[in-house]
């Protein structure tokens, strides 16, 4: 099986180069190039495509590879929004991704940000360089004691849940399933009622009709003054320019955000010798409590390992024509 990879970078190169040994039967070209309309073409004489966060695969897209004999999408990432599944289970293409390669990894992430809004690391580094060894404008709150909100308990939001148990504070929860692993030390509560009591909401479900915008100016009303709210998860969850108005409440301590809705031009680029267009994400980090990270969750050395082999593992399912619980779509 011949795959082209879309949108790899040179990590991604290495942990798959060192992956493949333990693979047979399968070939591997990398191209820098994300997955789009114009470049869908390029998998002309592959047998399977695999994207990520940022790759176009909408109807289109899918239909141009459907026309050169592609049946395999791999995405080598948890999250699947920007799949057209509808398209995908017409043309009979199968959807495979990675569910869960290391949900430590964002989870960690997470608390990162909340942690760097919430004491202004960001601001301290910098300061600190500039020779300035004042306090002014650092001042932060304690997590313990406090109520931690999570929003989706699958396998990231739980060992958000852990992690913000271990800081010892009282964790409580709102998701359609409850996880009967996080039975002893969460509570789970109304969307409303967690909005109300949380210090820190983190986000943790996926991005779908009933998620789109789950933060925008009402629910974000409905929070605690002086709340903390952490994105890690899918950009569209937050409603830009609502947030920006809670801001200005000001509704916010900190802002930590891993995704953010206009991520898409930015996520892995180097943009800095650019004069950036009209952009909410500049008027978002105007504001001093809003640390910003660029879709690195997952970015960890047990992760891209983890990505690596699984989605080589969905490649041989797929090659066996064996079906698999990492299956999006497997309509045949
Ligand atoms: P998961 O599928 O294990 O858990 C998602 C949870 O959200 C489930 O418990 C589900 O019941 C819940 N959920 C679904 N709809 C909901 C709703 N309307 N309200 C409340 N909860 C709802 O997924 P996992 O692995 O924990 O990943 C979560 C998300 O994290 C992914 O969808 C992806 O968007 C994002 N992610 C971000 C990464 C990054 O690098 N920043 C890396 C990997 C994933």
């Amino acid at each position: 099986m011949k795959i082209l990879f879309y949108d790899t970078k040179s990590y991604d190169e290495k942990f798959f180069r060192e992956a493949l040994a333990n693979f047979h039967g399968i070939e591997i070209e990398f191209t820098r190039s994300d997955l789009d309309i114009r470049t869908a073409s390029l998998a002309q004489g592959f047998d399977a495509v695999c994207a990520f966060v940022s790759s176009d695969v909408s109807a289109p897209v899918l239909t141009i590879l459907h026309r050169q004999g592609i049946r395999l999408v791999l995405m080598r990432c948890a999250g699947y929004n920007n799949v057209d599944l509808k398209a995908a289970a017409e043309y009979d293409i199968r959807i495979m991704r990675v569910p869960g390669y290391s949900p430590e990894a964002v989870a960690e992430h997470a608390m990162a940000l909340a942690l760097a809004s919430n004491r202004r690391i960001h601001k301290a580094y910098n300061k600190v360089r500039e020779n300035d060894f004042s306090l002014n404008g650092l001042m932060g709150f304690n997590f313990y004691g406090k109520t931690a909100g999570i929003i989706g308990t699958g396998k990231i939001g739980a060992a958000m849940c852990r992690i913000c148990h271990g800081f010892g504070m009282k964790v409580i929860a709102y998701d359609v399933y409850e996880n009967p692993s996080l039975k002893n030390n969460v509570e789970y509560v109304s969307l409303e009622q967690l909005l109300a009591e949380s210090d820190l909401i983190s986000l943790h479900c996926p991005l779908t009709d009933s998620t789109y915008h789950i933060i925008n100016i009402d629910t974000i009303k409905k929070m605690k003054d002086g709340v903390i709210l952490v994105n890690t998860s899918r950009g569209a969850l937050v409603n830009t320019e609502d947030l920006i108005e809670g801001i200005r409440l000001p509704k916010f301590s900190g802002v930590g955000l891993d995704v953010y809705e206009e991520e898409t031009r930015n996520v892995f680029e180097d943009r800095s010798d650019e004069i950036l267009e009209h952009s909410t994400t500049a008027r978002l980090l105007s504001f001093p409590h809003v640390v910003i990270t660029s879709h690195q969750g997952f970015f960890t050395r047990e992760a891209l390992s983890a990505i690596a082999d699984t989605t080589l593992l969905n490649a041989m399912d797929a090659l066996a024509g064996k079906p698999s619980a990492n299956d999006v779509t497997h309509s045949s």
